[in-house]
């Protein structure tokens, strides 16, 4: 029997949207009977059960692709990845289903087309492409334009233009072989680059190289899609690869499409155990983003509460501090027990003089790496604030360990990672008693010993 579909699988998207690439019911069935072994498949039988009828490669994937999208598809070796890629561009014909690029469908058209949509729409980088030896850099990029009868001044030209987006400007009149590895693949980048095309393909272009440069690339391809605007299939079975290039990632296994979701969706809310244990390895920190792992701010206050009512929220919230908000929702700053129990005490009123406004507070965007310096110097949780510094939401030093080790924080004894000293319920009551208000209600809902010996927090 086929895995169950799960509404991760296969979506497509709203049809009313024009997709840079958009394949429905694709199989491909390399072997003596293909037809019926698609019809077996389409009724539910798994790869394994048409083996007799032949190589099931591709599965019915349906998936559109987005304008300007990094879409990347990942999945083991021989899940299908290659032979999807190759029926974008037509360099394989589907055994059943439509491939359109750019609104027109490859899988209809004649071979003379099919040459004129490569031309002019889509281009592909291999892991391993032949450079020609003996031709420069800039020669070697300028081929593809040759062979579509692109004049030698136009070409040179629009060759040296995209060697210098990949960086290659120095090298353009070196040979292939002066070049090292991740250059010379910058350089098949640069060939893909020349043709001008919407869609690239990109089939594990960046596996051979090592480690560091393959960092490099990484970080270069993403910087060169935000300033030309490509929409890039790109295939890895690098699942860190994937989750730090992919605007969204297709989980392929034994030729089908498993999820299609973005990096956090699949992290997050894997669609079944495959994808799980895929997933159980990644470097959450370079995926997950503070938004995703934030927490209500509910130590805030607004600033017309005055001392009183920040006090109350801390004896309510038994926090040692609470930020607090001005005009529009605006985060000003953080106020600390002891400041506020001294304006209480003195009778003073004006909360906005003890404001502290030094705290780190980031954008909702911001990988979880480079929230962790911020969590070890601040004793506060991260504010999290959008465009107009509006509080949005705190990421406690809890919450983010516990987001690296995908433990939920709520199941997870909260570790005490600071002494805070807070002052104590009894010296707040009486000092709110004796400034003269009616005593504080304790509300059960609030203020539970589970939560007195955080860090302090504001969450
Ligand atoms: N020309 C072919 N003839 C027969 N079987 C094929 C052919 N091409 C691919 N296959 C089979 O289809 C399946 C998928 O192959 P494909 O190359 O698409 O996988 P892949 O995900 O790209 O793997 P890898 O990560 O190793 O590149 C494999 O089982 C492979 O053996
Ligand atoms: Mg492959």
């Amino acid at each position: 029997m086929a895995p169950p579909q799960d509404r991760r699988a296969t979506t497509p998207d709203d049809p009313t949207v024009a997709h840079a690439v958009s394949v429905r019911g694709a199989y491909k069935v390399f072997g003596r009977r293909p037809g019926e072994a698609v019809r077996r498949l389409a009724a539910g039988a798994t790869r394994d059960e048409v083996r007799d009828l032949g190589s099931a490669a591709v599965i019915d994937a349906s998936f559109d692709v987005r304008p300007g999208e990094i879409f990347v598809v990942m999945g083991l070796s021989g899940s299908g990845k290659s032979t999807l890629i190759r029926m974008l561009n037509g360099l394989l014909e589907p055994t059943a289903g439509t491939v359109e690029i750019g609104g027109r469908t490859v899988t209809k058209a004649t071979p003379k087309e099919v040459r004129e949509i490569r031309r002019t729409s889509v281009s592909m980088v291999f892991q391993h492409f032949a450079l020609l030896p003996h031709r420069t850099v800039l020669e070697n990029v300028a081929f593809g334009l040759e062979v579509n009868g692109v004049d030698k001044t136009t070409r040179l030209a629009k060759a040296r233009e995209v060697i210098g987006l990949v960086g290659l400007d120095v090298w353009a009149d070196a040979k292939p072989d002066e070049l090292s590895g991740g250059m010379q693949q910058r350089v098949g980048i640069a060939r893909a680059l020349a043709a001008e095309t919407d869609v690239l393909l990109m089939d594990e272009a960046f596996s051979a190289l090592d480690p560091l440069i393959r960092r490099e690339m990484q970080e270069q391809l993403v910087d060169l899609q935000q300033r030309l605007g490509k929409t890039i299939v790109f295939i890895t079975h690098d699942l860190n690869e994937a989750m730090f290039l992919g605007d969204r990632i297709a989980v392929m296994r034994d030729g089908r499409i498993v999820q299609i979701g973005s990096p956090e969706d699949i992290l997050t809310d894997p669609a079944n155990d495959y994808v799980a244990q895929f997933v159980q390895d990644v470097d959450r920190a370079r995926v997950l983003t503070a938004s995703s792992v934030m927490e209500p701010a509910r130590a805030a206050v607004p600033l017309t509460v005055g001392p009183r009512g920040a006090l109350r929220t801390m004896r309510d919230l038994q926090t040692a501090a609470v930020f607090v908000t001005g005009r529009g929702r605006k985060l000003e700053g953080w106020v600390r027990d002891r400041h506020v129990m001294r304006q209480v005490k003195a009778g003073d009123t004006n909360l906005d003089a003890i404001v502290n406004t030094e705290y780190a507070r980031v954008a909702p965007d911001t990988a979880l790496t480079d929230l962790f310096e911020l969590a070890v110097e601040s004793p506060l949780p991260i504010a999290v604030v959008d465009d107009e510094e509006r509080l949005l939401g705190v990421v406690p030093r809890v919450t983010l360990l516990a987001a690296l080790g995908n433990v939920p924080t709520s199941t997870m004894p909260i570790p005490v990672l600071e002494p805070v000293t807070r002052i104590s319920d009894s010296d707040m009551d009486s000092t709110l008693a004796a400034t003269g208000e009616t005593p504080i209600q304790t509300d059960p809902a609030v203020g539970d010993a589970g939560t007195t010996t955080t860090e302090g927090d504001l969450a």
